[in-house]
């Protein structure tokens, strides 16, 4: 992967722009996390890439790791809290990497940057099903297939059959079989970028998987904020307990608690959503420390992050270990 650069900042950013014109990819300065993250708030970015098909991605990527430049890859930015501060590395955008999703026969095979709620439809209407329960994560699939993320009973780990990624500059081909999909956590590892994936599908009556979409629409609806900026459950519940963090946090009577912009939603307490211009990173990120204290105090537990942290600094030693993060985040709500 990308190592810390030894090079000036002036040099960093010329050999950004070569590869952006080399690779003939569109680079855009000025960019903020505040637009491309569903909780609005975060730091400018010094770079964002966008590239437009897995082919581009994967060069992309390859070009950034021997240039030495840290990069972190993003897709709908729907499961990130990124700091307020400068952010200092390339941010490698895969929306644009689309495409279309090729059905042949109980298989799909799509990009990264497909939306997972459009293919659970395209899917629920050819009478395949599996990724019925995903159909409202506001995500890509490549954050999907990044943290498998699973709600309703199906998780995207389950139906993958392989899985294009990035290594040195090549996609390479990766079976569903030789990576561990764990409770919204995979085997891969930061440095491998997600171009895009074949899921075999289960046939099945349109009709019933279009109606089981419908439930689970209803359910959300009623079980979870939509219309908020929010990252989807902030934390995980604790693994093999059985206990919901939502519902804990909710005894604890911190349900509408709010730190300047953020908010404990008051629908599900696992979700802390952002209100007003001045909403800022800082004010999501203290008031889930303080429902992490008080759950450490109150029940002795160690609550995980579900949404991830986007520092804005990078050690010394660490830049290119932190670079490629997340994938992008599918998950608000998983
Ligand atoms: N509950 C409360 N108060 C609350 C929230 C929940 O009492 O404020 C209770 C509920 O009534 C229920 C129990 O806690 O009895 C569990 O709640 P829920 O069914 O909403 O499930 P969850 O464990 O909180 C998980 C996932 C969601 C996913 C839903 C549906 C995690 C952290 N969360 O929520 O995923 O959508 O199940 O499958 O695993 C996400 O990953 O971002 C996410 C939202």
């Amino acid at each position: 992967m990308t190592h810390q650069s030894t090079t000036s900042p002036r040099e960093r950013d010329a050999a950004i722009e070569e590869i952006a014109a080399r690779v003939g990819v569109r680079a855009e300065r000025g960019r903020r996390f505040a637009e491309l993250t569903s909780l609005r708030v975060g730091g400018a970015i010094d770079w964002v890439f966008a590239p437009e098909t897995e082919e581009e991605a994967a060069v992309l990527a390859g070009e950034l790791e021997a240039a030495r430049v840290a990069w972190r890859v993003l897709g709908a930015g729907s499961n990130v809290l990124a700091e307020d501060e400068e952010h200092h590395y390339v941010v490698l955008s895969m929306r644009e990497v689309k495409g279309t999703a090729l059905f042949e026969g109980a298989r799909v095979s799509v990009s990264a940057g497909y939306s997972l709620p459009r293919l659970c439809v395209d899917a629920a209407r050819r009478g395949l099903a599996g990724i019925e329960g995903l159909g409202g994560i506001p995500g890509t699939v490549g954050g999907a297939l990044w943290m498998n993320a699973g709600a309703f009973g199906h998780e995207i780990g389950n139906v993958v059959e392989t899985v294009r990624v990035a290594r040195g500059g090549h996609v390479v081909e990766v079976r569903g079989r030789d990576v561990e999909w764990n409770y919204r956590r995979t085997s891969f590892q930061d440095g491998e970028l997600l171009l895009g994936v074949t899921l075999r599908l289960i046939p099945d009556d349109s009709a019933k998987i279009v109606e089981r979409m419908a439930e689970v629409k209803r359910q959300r609806m009623e079980t979870q904020p939509h219309g908020a900026r929010s990252a989807g459950c902030f934390f995980k519940n604790p693994p093999g307990s059985g206990l919901s963090t939502g519902k804990m946090i909710d005894e604890m009577g911190m349900k509408g608690e709010k730190r300047g912009g953020a908010i404990v939603s008051p629908v599900h307490a696992n979700f802390i959503v952002t209100e007003g211009d001045d909403a800022r990173a800082s004010d999501a990120f203290a008031l889930a420390e303080e429902i992490r204290e008080r759950i450490r105090r109150e029940r002795g537990i160690e609550l995980e992050y579900e949404v991830e942290l986007w520092r804005s600094t990078t050690t010394e030693t660490s830049a290119g270990e932190q670079t490629t993060a997340d994938e992008s985040a599918a998950d608000e709500d998983k």
